[in-house]
């Protein structure tokens, strides 16, 4: 029961409304995840779906640039399909985040769901490495992290908190450096579908395309193109 978790960081558990549980953070003052939406079905709508993943995997190695882990949600619906295709080719993901302790929280909290994906999601953190899919984690400000790494994704997970409680995630510089990062075919996934983002990230040299909302959400999404 979730009133019975101890609560050992400013994160508590935070049941949403597809009956899966994200976090919420004290400090920001804000969910991991859209409880209206709900963590799971957020995830699997606005990132794992929209940002063609599965296709991608259908047909080559993919590398996933998944900036902002949280509560792992994004991940661990991601790995739960990835485990369920019957072909796939390799994964290679990058996870950046400046909480430490979320990795731990994840250890902990065995009652997340997918369970199979945070399941797979937990081995990937102890051991780097699981079946044909690699887990490498930058701990730290996401800013300094992107602007040193020298690397390639075909696929970015863009999850900061929302503008006005993360506005130093949500600048055309961190755009650019996103940009950088891109492989060709590379494509950005984010929840928000704000008007002067939009703006920014083309000002960064993308083209996008719209989300549509899920039930019970108050705004679509967003996938940025590199081409
Ligand atoms: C909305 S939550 C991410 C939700 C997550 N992707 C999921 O699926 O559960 C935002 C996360 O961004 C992290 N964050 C915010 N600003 C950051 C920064 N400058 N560098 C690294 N992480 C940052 C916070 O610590 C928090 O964990």
């Amino acid at each position: 029961m979730p009133n019975l978790i101890p609560l050992k960081t400013k994160n508590k558990p935070l049941i949403t409304a597809d009956g899966s549980i994200s976090l919420y953070s004290m400090d920001y003052n804000e969910g991991y995840r859209a409880k209206s939406v709900g963590a799971f079905t957020e995830s699997l709508h606005k990132f794992y779906s929209a940002s063609g993943i599965e296709e991608l995997l259908q047909k080559q190695d993919v590398r996933l640039l998944d900036i902002c882990l949280g509560g792992g949600s994004n991940l661990s619906v991601t790995l739960d399909r990835v485990l369920s295709m019957k072909h796939r080719h390799k994964l290679h993901i990058v996870t950046v985040e400046r909480q430490s302790s979320l990795f731990d929280t994840i250890r902990q909290n065995k009652f997340m769901w997918p369970y199979g994906g945070y399941e797979m999601l937990r081995k990937l953190i102890d051991e780097g490495q699981a079946e044909d899919i690699r887990l490498d984690i930058a701990i730290g400000d996401a800013r300094n992290i992107l602007r040193d790494m020298r690397m390639e994704f075909d696929v970015v997970y863009f999850d900061p908190f929302g503008k006005r409680k993360n506005p130093e995630m949500w600048t055309v510089d961190v755009f650019r450096d996103v940009h950088r990062l891109c492989s060709d075919i590379g494509r950005a996934a984010t929840y928000s579908s704000g008007r002067e983002i939009r703006e920014d990230f083309v000002r960064a040299g993308f083209r996008y395309t719209v989300t549509p909302k899920p039930d019970g959400a108050f705004q679509e999404g967003t996938v940025f193109y590199k081409i």
